[in-house]
């Protein structure tokens, strides 16, 4: 047994012949997640003719993603077909060439590197609040989609990525996304590439997102005014142990990876901000004091960040709350145990930063959307496995210093100009799909008067926790 506790792993009851537990799952998922969470450690579901587990727990989480890697993998329907758009990107990749992958594109995301991209963010952020007009009702989510794809576009093209190319970008991860999303639960291959308008969508989102990944490349080699501390020169520049660059593919790959796994988290995240703003006065009041002290009618810069100690707070709140990436599978390529409880081969085990983030044993009074528990004093007996939007071990997500920065340097940028409220009646709701996003959210933005705030700034001035898996705070100047 792997560990000390005593762990609890039990079969679910209430399987239907065929399809197993498959409705549970798949039409409510989160109350079905924190059904899994009161029963066991570990629990046993069949999705059809396919065994799953739920892993409950976050130390056993941590196993599976830090010291247990090769036992856990990311193989199955969802990155088989995700393959298709991403090829062997970072992603989807395991093994000896995920490694080598990571350690070529490890240096463009560290802290160090994140002043390199804080201006391109602020202009993005201001870029789409320069589009509103004060009491226009604003879809907030497509806005914010769009910033955070042409953050990223500017990233790797330098101030060349164009409006088109943000919407060409935008529409194509989002239809990916749903055709992914479907194919990957249903298992009959034959239903994938049947010839509806679905799948022609599905192609031509493919063919999209491959054609401007080739073209920023094949654009990016042809120059001769390149900076080499750029994203695209430092990959060009890699070499791996045997002295080989990326090819081509491999480079459209990454490309291809960056805009679908750094877009639309960034954007979703983003949108759980302004409506828990939205419906949250005291805390926005809050930190629209903290962001006017600070900024001083400047806009913010990088070296601003670790100062936006409460914004920092609520960043990492959000992400509790509603981490994006709510759940997320791996598979056993070979028999196993977890916490002592046997695992055969070929079973999906999933695990939910979701759940555990609405765990009461771990967060007191888990859906009260409350920045503060993130003051140092209360947040550090908590163990770090229990907060996890950016994953851990060998896949942590690559972008998490870059999602952080982004993060707060549009927050910042919305919050000292604007107040967003939601109209009266309007109903927001959640989706579960690829991501966790919400629904109907639809705010009414009001352009702030120059007005000195209404509420003294009451926190105590603390060290912002960033995310404390990863202890990646938004980056301050180098
Ligand atoms: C709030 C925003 C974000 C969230 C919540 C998020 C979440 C995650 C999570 C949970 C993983 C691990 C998946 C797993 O273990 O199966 C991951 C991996 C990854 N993320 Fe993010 N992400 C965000 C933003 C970004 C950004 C901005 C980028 C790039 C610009 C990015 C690129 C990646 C890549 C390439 C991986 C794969 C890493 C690997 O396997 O080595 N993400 N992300």
């Amino acid at each position: 047994m792997s560990q000390e506790l005593e762990i609890k792993a039990r079969a679910v009851p209430g399987g239907i012949p065929v399809l197993g537990h498959v409705l549970g799952f798949a039409v409510w998922p989160l109350k079905f997640l924190d059904e899994q969470r009161e029963l066991a450690d570990i629990t046993a579901i069949n999705l059809g003719p396919k065994q799953a587990r739920i892993v409950n727990n976050p130390t056993l989480v941590r196993e599976l993603l830090v010291s247990r890697t090769k036992d856990f993998i990311k193989a199955g329907p969802l990155y088989d077909i995700s393959s298709a758009f991403v090829g062997n990107g970072l992603a989807i990749s395991e093994g000896a060439f995920h490694r080598r992958q990571r350690r070529l594109m490890q240096p463009a995301f560290q802290r160090s590197r994140m002043p390199a991209y804080h201006s391109g963010m602020r202009e993005a952020a201001e870029q789409m609040t320069a589009r509103w007009r004060s009491g226009q009702a604003v879809d907030v989510h497509k806005d914010l989609f769009q910033l955070a794809v042409s953050v990223i576009g500017n990233m790797l093209y330098e101030g060349r990525f164009t409006d088109e190319m943000t919407d060409r970008i935008v529409w194509a991860v989002s239809t990916a996304s749903k055709g992914i999303g479907w194919r990957s639960v249903v298992p009959a291959a034959w239903t994938h590439t049947l010839p509806t308008e679905e799948f022609r969508r599905f192609t031509r989102a493919q063919q999209a997102l491959h054609g401007l990944g080739d073209h920023v490349v094949a654009e990016y080699r042809e120059r001769d005014d390149t900076d080499p501390e750029h994203f695209l020169s430092m990959l060009l520049a890699a070499r791996d142990e045997n002295g080989d660059p990326l090819s081509d593919k491999e480079l459209r790959d990454e490309v291809v990876t960056l805009f679908s796994a750094g877009s639309a988290t960034v954007a979703t995240s983003l949108a759980w901000a302004l409506h828990l703003l939205s419906i949250h006065p005291d805390v926005e009041e809050r930190l629209f004091t903290e962001v006017t002290e600070v900024l001083a009618g400047r806009p913010v810069t990088v070296a601003d960040l670790p100062r936006l100690e409460y914004l920092g707070r609520v960043v990492t709140e959000v992400l509790r709350l509603y981490p994006p990436a709510w759940l997320l599978p791996r598979i056993t390529p070979a028999d196993t145990e977890l916490g002592g409880h046997p695992i055969p081969k070929g079973t999906y085990v999933f695990f939910s930063p979701y759940s555990i983030h609405h765990d009461a044993r771990l967060y007191p009074d888990p859906e009260h959307f409350d920045p503060d528990r993130w003051l140092p004093e209360r947040s550090a007996s908590r163990p770090r496995e229990a907060y996890l939007p950016f994953g851990a071990g060998i896949h942590q997500c690559i972008g998490n210093n870059f999602a952080l920065t982004e993060a707060t340097i549009a927050l910042a940028t919305i919050v000292a100009k604007w107040r967003l409220r939601r109209p009266p009646r309007a109903k927001v709701g959640t989706r579960s799909a690829a991501l966790l996003e919400p629904v109907g959210l639809t705010l009414v933005a009001k352009r702030r008067a120059g007005r000195t705030p209404a509420v003294a700034a009451s926190a105590p001035a603390v060290e912002s926790p960033g995310c404390p898996v990863t202890a990646a705070r938004p980056a301050a100047d180098a």
